[in-house]
């Protein structure tokens, strides 16, 4: 069993295990590899899932998969096995995994097996006959919906959410606080990032301060910012989804801390970040949002991507001040790291002043802009001069 830091009693969870006849039990905890390996870089990359999917189910996978192999490789197991459907992709990440890490590996999906589908019907009948053989179930009909948690999310699917346009129970929400209760007032924070990576976080309202750039506690840093993100009411979503599989999927999502990071590290890019390094980091969001959601990431492209993405980070150093109230994270200001890791020239961006030379001799020249969209519009001038009519809106 992986600790990816959901809330969950792992002893009863041990005593289950040994209770339905486990021979031996291994429970890991994989929290901080989870923060430092793979929750990182997913924020130097921005990446994100068809836009608002901050992928908090698909980034838990990797550590997961490693772990049950390690496991499996220790043991001398032949076999390994998950519960996932087979609609999903959750069947997709874990087994392209196994078979990376360990290509002679096989693998038993009991929700794959005609014997296993045909006696059990779905998730109701496997309650049932949970129920039946007194086995301790923590879904209940009670909660009818699929969650799964780890530190960085929960996500909740199936069961009543199956009706695009059923509007989720209020109380179905676990992480975060619903937002229009949170306190009005709201808090300010500081985070400090270094190459990307968020180092520090100061709560300015209350002077609280998490991590330091010389000793670096990413578990804590991150356990903070979803602490401040769960009590602002941050990072709640409901999307319908393209799954890798050809399925569209409605999923309701909690990303409190993520979501808060997120933000701040978009806005020190715009600081700190060159415009074409920046175009092309973007590019590879976009890509490696594909590779996680889709399970490849043990695959020679991502490695090649997440070096690609920390080689763009090596500017974006700097303090982010933001806001968090009652669902919303708003920008208050921000700073470089130091003078030169600022890419941003008040002067140059003034409109204050035309010229700005500074005395360096090659400043901003506004005569020079003159002739520049004269040059770029060429092609558009000849265009339209080609055309019966001018364009039109
Ligand atoms: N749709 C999301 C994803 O594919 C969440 C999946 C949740 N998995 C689960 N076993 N309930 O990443
Ligand atoms: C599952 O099908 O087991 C969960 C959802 C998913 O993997 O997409």
């Amino acid at each position: 069993m992986a600790d990816v830091g959901q809330e969950e009693d792992f002893e009863a969870a041990r005593q289950k295990a040994l209770l339905v006849g486990a021979k031996s039990v291994h429970i890991h905890d994989l929290r901080e590899q989870f923060v430092e390996k793979i929750i990182w870089p997913c924020i130097q990359s921005n990446a994100t899932y068809e836009n608002d999917y901050l992928l908090g189910t698909s980034l838990a996978r990797p550590v997961i998969t490693a772990a049950q192999i390690a496991v499996a490789k220790a043991e001398g197991c032949d076999f390994v096995s998950h519960g996932c459907t087979g609609k999903g992709n959750d069947q997709v990440r874990f087994e392209l995994g196994y078979y990376a890490l360990q290509p002679s590996i096989k693998v038993i999906s009991p929700w794959r097996i005609p014997a296993f589908y045909e006696r059990f019907a779905g998730r109701q009948a496997l309650l049932d006959y949970a129920e039946l053989k007194g086995i301790p179930v923590a879904q209940t009909k009670a909660k009818p919906w699929s969650t799964d948690e780890n530190l960085y999310h929960i996500s909740f699917e199936a069961g009543i959410l199956e009706d695009p346009d059923v509007t989720p129970p209020a109380d179905m929400w676990k992480l975060t606080v619903d937002p229009a209760t949170a306190p009005a007032q709201g808090e300010s924070i500081a985070i400090d990032f270094v190459n990307g990576i968020p180092v520090s976080v100061e709560n300015l309202s209350d002077k609280t301060v998490v991590g330091s750039a010389d000793k670096p506690a990413p578990l804590d840093v991150f356990l903070y910012l979803n602490a401040l993100g769960r009590r602002n009411g941050i990072g709640r979503i409901d999307i319908v989804e393209n799954r890798f599989i050809g399925i569209k999927s409605r999923g309701c999502y909690e990303t409190p801390g993520g979501t808060i990071l997120l933000k701040a590290h978009k806005d020190l890019e715009g600081l700190t970040m060159d415009r074409e390094v920046r175009k092309l980091r973007d590019e590879l969001s976009f890509k490696y949002a594909h590779l996680l959601y889709n399970g490849l990431y043990f695959t020679p492209e991502t490695k090649m991507i997440l070096d690609m993405v920390k080689a763009s980070q090596t500017n974006v150093s700097g303090r982010v001040r933001l806001s968090l109230r009652q669902g919303n994270v708003t920008i208050l200001g921000r700073k470089a790291l130091e003078p030169k890791k600022c890419l941003y020239n008040s002067e140059l961006a003034s409109m204050d002043s035309s010229l700005s030379d500074a005395g360096s001799g090659w400043g901003f020249d506004p005569t020079a802009s003159e002739g520049f969209i004269k040059t770029i519009s060429m092609r558009i001038r000849l265009w339209s001069a080609q055309q019966e009519q001018p364009p039109t809106l």
